[in-house]
């Protein structure tokens, strides 16, 4: 099968890139992770994606005039790669509109609630201290506006009577890594 590349961004820890490059190395995966880039050179999941041979690249904020002129660059760094695919995977940073419209449709993020409900941070805080019962993981197209852009794939998870924010997070986690390279599979191939 033919592997279209992706970039990757991240801001931490990077298990959903483990995911993804897990996925990748399946023979019949659409996709193959190009390059990883990060806004933190400090990022755990960097040192994964150098083990596994993979592109990095990092870029540090405070260099730039403004968000405009930091995405100008990252747009001028990712060109040569052809990216079809551009995953935001705990990447910590608002995307201009500059990259947003150089890569139309093709910006996807995985957010840990089951959206529209609980956009933003500290999603499984707010969910449990509502006394949900239920919530989930989005993956969805990135737009202008935050955690807004149209959803591709959804997971719900139960919340238990003990449950606490910590369990929910891991519970969830779990969830958000079976069901982005799953997305990423139905966007590359639709
Ligand atoms: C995940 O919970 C994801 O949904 C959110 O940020 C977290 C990133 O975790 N956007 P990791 O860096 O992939 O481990």
């Amino acid at each position: 099968m033919l592997k279209q590349p992706i970039g990757v961004f991240i801001s931490g820890r990077g298990t959903n890139l483990q995911s993804i490059v897990k996925a990748c190395k399946l023979k019949d995966f659409p996709g193959k992770v190009e390059i990883v880039f990060s806004n933190n050179h400090e990022a755990a999941g960097l040192k994964f994606a150098r083990k596994n041979n993979i592109n990095v690249i990092t870029l540090d904020y405070s260099k730039y005039k403004d968000a405009d002129d930091y995405d100008k660059e990252i747009i001028r760094l990712l060109k040569p790669h052809k990216l079809k695919l551009i995953c935001l995977a705990g990447y910590m940073r608002i995307l201009s509109k500059k990259i947003i419209n150089q890569y139309p449709d093709k910006i996807i993020n995985i957010h840990p609630s089951l959206l529209p409900d609980y956009k933003g941070l500290n999603t499984h805080r707010r969910v449990i201290e509502n006394n949900e019962t239920i919530t989930g993981c989005t993956v969805h197209y990135v737009n202008q506006e935050l955690d807004g852009g149209k959803i591709i794939l959804q997971k719900k998870v139960k919340i238990d009577d003990d449950e606490t924010e910590i369990s929910l997070a891991e519970k969830v986690l779990k969830e958000e890594h079976a069901i982005y390279p799953e997305a990423i599979r139905l966007v590359l191939t639709r």
